[in-house]
């Protein structure tokens, strides 16, 4: 539940074949960074596309707080930036709801700067772990004036002149690359951050397409080295966002576990560092034809054709871990309905996620009938391949845990199991994908607020 809002439960409901073509709404990555950058450049950036989103709504606040203007008009938004180095000392706290990458995002952006930045969140956010960002900040001379334990609220304030450093990521997280590359922005000198592993890279694809001076270097094990000049100029740019491949998961998976489905999802993002869901999905006998593949705007985007499969368990290895980050919940659900047993590795980030993710996905299974096994770091789920005796009669909630991705994810359950799947609260939805109940049932999906 948002806070200060109601819970609002929801029950899915076997359904009959779902048909049709589903537009889902712009890559929240992409749609975060365009709000950012589009703010802190020189002149004007229109962005088409942009996802309207209750955490979207939370960066264009911010936004506007560090100086930025950013209206609506003609479907598009339109933000006139501050210019690097000009951002404005906000006057009061900057409240990120439960937008997470959006706080992490603007700690880095901001927390250089030498002003007070004040930042909050809810009570989910509030108890996830920002250590992470704040490690590489302080290494700056960034100043951590208030924090309680390692978590928000936490105010922040930049020194006179922040140092460049050389970070090596100590997690695979595109959430703290950025954060320190955005610091860099506002930083003398060449920050260099270091991944050992490839996380989404559209911090990286947007700054330089915004004139940033940067350079990447790709190691032979695949070890990524991204430079950064600071205190360049960005300048405006025009942005089209394509759909997101992490609200695309929903209908895609109900329409593979859903007998008799076929359905066309337009406009994904199929930029590669986002697909392990799909490539792993192909791996367990998904009938996902990839349609039109083309550049937009220099991201590969394509239309997916997506028919009722029957899946087979597999082990999905720990290094597809980044590319799937955000769909291990709708991945374990899918796994439900497979002939066999899958197994995910390298699951250790889902435990600090809007819930720990890890362990709400199994309760949720195992309140649903599903036998399955949570380790430290992975999960073991044994399918039914027709979802007999999945579900709840005794209307028993699955608890979300103010976690979206739980909540979607159950839903679709529900979709394709003997018994429906109900879920405590629906309300957290809009985080990131408010079209998703119309968006389903337009495609024949039983999901009612119950
Ligand atoms: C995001 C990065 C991912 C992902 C999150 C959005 C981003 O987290 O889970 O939903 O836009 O940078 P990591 O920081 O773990 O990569």
């Amino acid at each position: 539940m948002s806070q200060g809002s109601e819970e609002k439960p929801a029950i899915a409901r076997r359904s009959p074949g779902l048909s049709g073509t589903a537009r889902i709404p712009g890559d929240k990555s992409i749609s975060h960074r365009a709000l950012i950058l589009g703010g802190v450049a020189s002149g004007e950036t229109r962005i088409a596309g942009l996802l309207e989103s209750e955490d979207m709504l939370r960066i264009a606040k911010a936004m506007r707080a560090l100086g930025a203007r950013i209206h609506q008009a003609g479907g598009e938004w339109i933000v006139a930036g501050a210019g690097n180095g000009a951002l404005l000392a906000p006057e009061a706290p900057l409240d990120f709801g439960n937008a997470g990458t959006g706080a992490r995002l603007i700690m880095g952006l901001a927390g250089v700067y030498e002003f007070d930045t004040v930042i909050v969140g809810d009570a989910s956010l509030s108890r996830r772990p920002i250590g992470r960002v704040l490690d590489p900040l302080r290494r700056m001379g960034v100043q951590v004036k208030a924090m309680e334990g390692d978590r928000l609220p936490v105010m922040l304030r930049g020194p006179e002149t922040p140092a460049p450093i050389r970070y090596v990521l100590p997690v695979a997280s595109a959430q703290v690359k950025s954060a320190v590359l955005l610091a860099g922005l506002n930083i003398p000198g060449v920050t260099t951050v270091i991944e050992p592993a490839i996380t989404r890279d559209d911090t990286e694809r947007m700054l330089t397409a915004f004139g940033a001076d940067l350079s990447i270097e790709m190691d032979r094990d695949g070890t990524r080295t991204i430079r950064l000049h600071g205190r360049g100029r960005l300048r405006g740019q025009s942005i089209e966002v394509p759909g997101d491949p992490s609200s695309a998961a929903f209908p895609l998976v109900a329409a593979l576990l859903v007998p008799g489905s076929d359905i066309t999802i337009s406009n994904v993002l199929m930029n590669r560092t986002r697909t392990g869901l799909i490539l792993t999905l192909q791996e367990m006998g998904a009938d996902i034809e990839v349609l039109d593949p083309r550049l937009t705007g220099g991201e590969d985007v394509a239309d997916l054709r997506v028919r009722h499969s029957q899946l087979t368990g597999i082990d999905v290895p720990a290094e597809r871990a980044p590319s799937t980050i955000d769909e291990y919940p709708v991945l374990a659900v899918a796994a439900a309905f497979a002939r066999g047993q899958t197994t995910m590795r390298g699951l250790q980030e889902l435990r600090v996620r809007e819930s720990d993710r890890l362990s709400a996905i199994a309760a949720g299974l195992k309140l649903n009938g599903v036998d399955c096994e949570e380790g430290r770091d992975w999960l073991t789920v044994t399918g039914r391949p027709d979802g007999k005796g999945l579900g709840n009669d005794a209307d028993k909630r699955v608890p979300t845990h103010l976690d979206h991705l739980i909540a979607m994810s159950f839903l679709v359950m529900g979709l394709a199991s003997e018994h429906p799947v109900g879920i405590d609260d629906s309300s957290m939805i809009a985080t990131s994908f408010p079209q998703f109940m119309d968006l389903m049932k337009s495609l024949g999906a039983r999901i009612e607020q119950a």
